[in-house]
């Protein structure tokens, strides 16, 4: 493997440039053609990728080939963030041994918990997460980017810890003592078991798990991009997550999912749901967990999201929050479907949650420990091929101009 020397395959298709200037020319040529600016790099192809695919207009999301549907009914989140990081299905003996090797490495060092301790306890457990994820590249800074077994090991440590770390922050922030995790629980049901200290009922396991897999992947979203910038200046992946973590707080991004809550809480009430859609929209806000770059339809993740909700509620009670979310749905659909807009995987994930008895601070921070899989598969695709990333602009300052002395100005 090259890593930081250019890639002989790297497609020199440059959308950037207008029609009509000449493809692969030298680094000095670029400067002279005539850049288009898409804001967003809205349709820009950015990499090359085989992760994952999404077709916007059907609304079908595959990881590898495989529909998520499918993924979420059939398989477990270890055996999904495998599939998604080393390219194909594992065997019964391949998934043992990442099971295994993911449990053994559950655990984070004390100074870790230590420096939990003195974050300040009202602070958001996003940043609390990002500072964590960080800290990892000081306790493992022997960097070897070009050795499988780094690379293997680095996989496992960011998978098996980060759930860890976003249950220490839940209980230390509450004034308790992390508890450890449990080597005779699955993924899911240990990560739920270390956050609230209760084993899990396994019909919430299993949803939780789903989850989990359903959030796993999504293309070259902003966390993901944030995570091929970081991981294409050949930094440790402790750092890629952590940039990656950054990124998927906002609240255009991972962060709606705890927003979407909150805008139910405050609409109140079914009948309050069309003057509130039509006051939102007259004032130009954004509908939380609605639309999406890719999709013009339903997202498919929410269809299934809505389902597992479902599933809960008949288990464990329902929730009228969720009947609002429905009005709201439908509604929207009048006035917002025509322009393809249509809940994304945000909208009802935050119902499954609240039902699985999360904090909605927490929501975002369970979207990280999924998209770990994601960013971390990215990650190892873009050394496989790396070339820094390294975008042009558009200079809209001022011309060249003379040092003007304080007295003067
Ligand atoms: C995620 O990319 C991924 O893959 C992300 C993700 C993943 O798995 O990683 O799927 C996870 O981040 C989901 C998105 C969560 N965010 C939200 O739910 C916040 C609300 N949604 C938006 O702000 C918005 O739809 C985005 C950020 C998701 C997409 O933004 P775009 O593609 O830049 O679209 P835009 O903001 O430029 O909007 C285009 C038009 C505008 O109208 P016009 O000015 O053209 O008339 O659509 C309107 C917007 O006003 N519009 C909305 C809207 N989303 C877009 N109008 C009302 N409510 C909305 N939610």
């Amino acid at each position: 493997m090259r890593y930081g020397t250019g890639m002989a395959a790297s497609p020199r298709f440059n959308p950037l440039l207008r029609a009509g200037k000449p493809q692969g020319m030298a680094s000095s040529a670029v400067g002279t053609a005539a850049p288009v600016f898409r804001p967003g790099l809205e349709g820009v192809p950015a990499t090359q990728s085989a992760i994952c695919d999404i077709d916007g207009l059907q609304g079908k999301l595959t990881y590898r080939g495989y529909e998520v549907g499918s993924l979420a009914t059939n398989s477990s989140f270890l055996e999904t963030a495998y599939l998604l990081i080393w390219g194909e299905l594992p065997t019964a003996a391949e998934l043992q041994a990442f099971e295994s090797e993911v449990q053994m490495h559950r655990r984070v060092s004390f100074r870790i918990r230590d420096m939990m301790k003195s974050f300040p306890s009202g602070g958001h457990p996003m940043d609390a997460l990002q500072a964590s994820a960080a800290s990892l590249g000081l306790f493992y800074s022997r960097r070897a980017l070009d050795s499988p077994d780094y690379i293997a090991a680095a996989v496992v440590r960011l998978i098996a810890k980060i759930p860890t770390m976003v249950a220490a922050f839940q209980l230390i922030r509450k004034g308790q003592d992390p508890i450890q995790p449990r080597d005779d629980l699955a993924y899911a049901a240990n990560f739920l078991y270390m956050l609230t200290e209760r084993e899990p009922d396994p019909l919430a396991a299993r949803i939780f798990d789903a989850c989990l897999i359903l959030h796993a992947e999504h293309s070259l979203n902003a966390s993901t991009f944030s995570a091929r910038v970081t991981a294409s200046t050949l930094t440790d992946p402790y750092a890629v997550v952590a940039s990656a973590v950054g990124t998927l707080a906002g609240p255009l991004h991972g962060g709606a999912n705890e927003d979407v809550l909150e805008m139910l809480e405050q609409i109140g009430t079914e009948d309050q749901v069309e003057p509130w859609l039509d006051r939102a929209i007259a004032q130009k806000q954004k509908i939380m967990g609605f639309g999406h770059r890719e999709y013009k339809v339903k997202d498919p993740r929410a269809v299934i999201l809505q389902k597992l909700a479902e599933e809960l509620f008949d288990q464990f009670g329902h929730d009228p929050l969720y009947d609002l979310a429905r009005k709201l749905e439908s509604v929207a659909a009048e006035r917002l479907g025509p322009k393809g807009i249509y809940p994304n995987v945000d909208f009802y994930s935050g119902l499954v949650y609240r039902k699985l008895g999360i904090p909605e601070d927490l929501f975002t921070p369970l979207f990280a420990i999924a998209r770990t899989a994601g960013w971390l598969a990215h990650w190892k695709e873009q050394l496989g091929a790396n070339r820094i990333y390294r975008p042009t602009q558009i200079y809209t300052g001022h011309a060249e101009r003379q040092w003007v002395p304080q007295g003067a100005r």
